[in-house]
């Protein structure tokens, strides 16, 4: 073996071995890391964290689905069906109506056939009578959507899409665990948004549903940029706000929560963040802006418009050197921030703009054309209607 290498000069083996070690590395390297994310995948589509007993076990979700909610009402607060989890039979069933979507009977094979995205049921044939027995939610409820490819509301999933047509102060407010004040409050949020807060500190006033794509490499998240990495979140949502099983602790909301007597969570939370690392915001579908127009509007961007002190970077954000005051923001309230962790807003990142109106925390800008406008007069900018006009189509375009 020796032999062979000799003549050769040393430094040349030196990286011929460096080359091969790493190469062989990568290659696990690699699998590893496709695999990790699989798992998460299949974690944030499916798995409850045993929140069940909260959605049951608490709000009695299940008798509610099992009597009143037909897939036509499933569907109009937001929920969207996987078209891919639908057998044949079924598909040809509600093609040509046999398999009434009034039923609620039908929502109930729906969820043993765990399409319903973001809804997980357990149900129980017993004497040939499909029962929903327990009912929990998971991450794609709020953060994934489809593609409408088969119906409104039914098609190929969209994982990492905010969820906007879904209304679930609606659905919450169904169970009949939520005596009437309570219901009026959850009423009163509206489709698209949700309080993460609420269930903590009381105060109702929601935020949009945003996307949970394009975060690589962004080492602050929420609005308010409240953790370090996205699998601070994840457990907050998923013990907080889910009622999964685990604990999560908060000292500078001085909040503390542990649910049940295991930890479904700490060991998900790897898989989970590598999965939503991967999804990459969506590029702008071809003809949607106009691209002159753009070219243009990326000057007001980086000049007159002041907007890359903020928004910089690949990512379009800071996020990863500083926070904002409250008064940076261009929304319409800014209070949300004195309900967090920093106080501050998060410069949010853009790329993907395009695919999730309305904008800002509280949705106060329905178009892109808005939020320039909001800028324009909150911080004096002067742009003319030409340079607000070609701005939005640049925001289009990233
Ligand atoms: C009931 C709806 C709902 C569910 C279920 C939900 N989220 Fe969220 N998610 C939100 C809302 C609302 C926010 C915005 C809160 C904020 O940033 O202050 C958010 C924020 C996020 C963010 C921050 C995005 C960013 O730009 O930094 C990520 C990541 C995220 N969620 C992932 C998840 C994961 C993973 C799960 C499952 C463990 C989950 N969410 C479950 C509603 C939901
Ligand atoms: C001083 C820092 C700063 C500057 C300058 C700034 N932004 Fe922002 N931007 C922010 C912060 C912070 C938010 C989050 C505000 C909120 O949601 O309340 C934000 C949010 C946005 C959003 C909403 C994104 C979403 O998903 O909801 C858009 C779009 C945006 N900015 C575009 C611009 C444009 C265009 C300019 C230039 C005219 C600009 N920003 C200038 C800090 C800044």
């Amino acid at each position: 073996m020796i032999d062979s290498r000799r003549g050769l000069p040393a430094a040349t083996i030196a990286a011929a071995l460096l080359v091969a070690a790493c190469g062989g590395g990568d290659d696990d390297g690699a699998a590893e890391q496709a695999a990790l994310i699989e798992q998460g995948k299949q974690i944030f589509r499916h798995d409850t964290f045993g929140d069940e007993r909260f959605w049951t076990d608490q709000l009695r979700m299940h008798e509610v689905i099992s009597a009143a909610v037909d897939p036509t009402t499933a569907l109009s607060v937001g929920l969207k069906v996987d078209a891919e989890a639908l057998p044949q039979a079924v598909v040809a069933g509600i093609t040509n109506g046999s398999i009434s979507l009034a039923s609620p009977a039908t929502t109930v094979a729906l969820l043993k056939l765990d399409a319903v995205v973001g809804l997980k049921g357990m149900v129980e044939t017993v004497n040939g009578v499909d029962r929903l027995r327990r009912v929990g939610i998971t991450c794609a409820l709020c953060h994934s959507t489809v593609d409408d490819s088969f119906a409104p509301g039914i098609g190929k999933r969209l994982d990492g899409w905010a969820n906007r047509d879904l209304n679930p102060g609606a659905i919450i407010a169904l169970s009949p665990a939520v005596d009437a004040t309570t219901k009026a409050v959850f009423n009163s949020w509206g489709k698209g948004k949700f309080d993460p807060r609420h269930n903590v500190d009381g105060i109702s006033n929601p935020v949009v549903i945003p996307p949970a794509y394009g975060l690589e490499g962004i080492h602050s998240v929420t609005i308010t940029g409240d953790g370090n990495e996205i699998a601070y979140w994840n457990r907050y949502v998923g013990v907080v706000e889910m009622g999964g099983e685990g604990s999560f602790s908060e000292p500078r909301l001085n909040l503390s929560v542990t649910n049940g007597t295991q930890d479904l969570i700490s060991s998900k939370l790897p898989a989970l963040q590598a999965y939503q690392l991967s999804l990459k915001a969506p590029a702008p579908p071809v003809g949607s802006f106009d691209a002159a127009a753009a070219v243009r509007g990326k000057l007001v961007f980086e000049g007159a418009g002041q907007c890359v002190t903020c928004h910089s970077g690949a990512s379009f954000t800071d996020a990863n050197t500083r926070l904002h005051p409250p008064s940076d923001s261009a929304a319409a309230e800014q209070s949300y921030a004195s309900r967090s962790a920093t106080k501050q807003f998060r410069t949010t990142p853009l790329k993907g703009a395009w695919q999730h109106a309305p904008y800002f925390h509280d949705g106060s800008a329905a178009t892109l054309d808005a939020v320039v406008e909001a800028y324009n007069y909150k911080r004096s900018l002067g742009l003319t209607p030409e340079q607000v006009t070609d701005l939005a189509q640049y925001l289009k375009s990233l």
